[in-house]
């Protein structure tokens, strides 16, 4: 039996500024996908939060883009807004909901999907990954050193299943194109690609053995959508373990080091991305810093036998630390690049208005 894990988002509002989903979200949602597993819609659910953005990780065995399943998040988005992010006030209601009405698939419409199907393995473990105030590209990094850097990931050198590499699939966000490339063979082109991570994004991680799907993300730009300021593209990530697939301690690796990601204060300025606990999945400082959550699962038959809170680990403590040096440091800059993006990049912008009022007043320079 095929399964398919559906790990779909939104921000559809929250409390306190863009700090954290209310409880009470958390709640409805629940109900909502209580209701759809006892129809028999889905085989299981998890719900969560990563800051302001509202995670819903759904199995079933309808297969990726099913209409059904989007339609189902997309209702528990809208009636969270209707019931209680727009009766409580929280900020922002219905963020990420860029449209009226659902027309069958969520792509386009707001919230990030990551979707993948696979046969069952006899043991299935998997690692969900949720992240706030950043952007898809904050992945590219990441699922680099997992499936491709043999200094991250042992097993690309001493598990045979592993030895032949893996192919990621690169999407130009700005085109809509996407690429496909082999990895040890290309890996200097897709490292020309994904070096910038706001246009080139890793939407997923084939083996290249036999195809197996090993990491799929969600590649979601709202402001191209919308084509004005409508928030980060907070992303979420699903990407399997174990058995010819990095060990779940190989894919935590890659988040020791809290690399500089886009995304945090207004959706425009750069900052370390820091692993936290669900506890912790909470955005304060500067409005972050940019934060992720793990969480691991083991599929059996469909059911989610879980969450393992990975990130809450005191092994995890000294990147955190370290990203709060990175923080501080970086926050010195205030409004000056690299710190603040540049002016392509920032989710909203006084330039043009300040450019417009000093028109007259620009003279030849001597
Ligand atoms: P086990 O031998 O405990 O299954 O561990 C294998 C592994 O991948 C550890 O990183
Ligand atoms: P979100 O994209 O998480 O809603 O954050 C928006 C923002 O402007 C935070 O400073
Ligand atoms: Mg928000
Ligand atoms: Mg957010």
């Amino acid at each position: 039996m095929k399964i398919t894990v559906s790990l779909i988002k939104a921000d559809v509002g929250s409390l306190a500024g863009h700090h954290v989903v209310h409880e009470k979200q958390k709640e409805l949602a629940r109900k909502i996908l209580q209701e759809a597993k006892e129809t028999g819609l889905i085989i299981d659910y998890y719900v969560f939060n990563a800051g302001d953005d509202l995670e819903l990780l759904m199995t079933h065995t309808k297969g990726v883009n099913n209409s059904d399943i989007h339609g189902l998040a997309w209702k528990v988005f809208k009636e969270v807004t209707d019931k209680v992010s727009k009766p409580l006030k929280l900020y922002a209601a219905g963020q990420d909901l860029l449209v009226e009405a659902f027309s069958g698939n969520l792509r386009g419409m707001g919230p990030g999907v990551a979707e993948m199907e696979f046969e069952e393995r006899p043991s299935e473990p998997i690692v969900v990954f949720a992240a706030d105030k950043t952007e898809p590209g904050a992945w590219n990094l990441p699922l680099f050193k997992i499936f491709a850097d043999p200094f991250n990931t042992a097993g690309l050198v001493i598990d045979p299943r592993m030895h032949d590499g893996f192919d990621f699939v690169v999407m130009d966000v700005i085109e809509n194109k996407e690429v496909k490339l082999r990895c040890p063979s290309e890996m200097y082109d897709l490292l020309a690609l994904i070096g910038t991570p706001g246009r080139y994004v890793i939407s997923r991680v084939y083996r290249h053995s036999d195809g197996e799907i090993a990491a799929v993300a969600s590649t979601t730009r709202l402001s191209l959508i919308a084509g004005r300021y409508v928030g980060k593209d907070d992303p979420v990530l699903i990407v399997r373990a174990q058995h010819g697939f990095p060990a779940v301690g190989e894919i935590l690796e890659a988040f020791a080091f809290p690399h500089l990601v886009a995304g945090w204060m207004r959706g425009s300025h750069h900052g370390p991305l820091m692993p936290v606990s669900l506890r912790n999945a909470k955005c304060t400082r500067f409005d972050g810093p940019p934060r992720v959550v793990a969480l691991g699962f083991q599929v059996h038959e469909g059911y989610l036998e879980g969450p393992a809170d990975l990130f809450d680990d005191p092994a995890f403590d000294w990147t955190r630390m370290r990203a709060m040096e990175i923080a501080d440091y970086i926050r010195r800059h205030g409004p000056f690049m690299p710190h603040r993006l540049g002016p392509e990049e920032m989710e909203y912008t006084t330039l043009p208005a300040v450019l417009e009022k000093l028109k007259n007043r620009f003279v030849e320079a001597k």
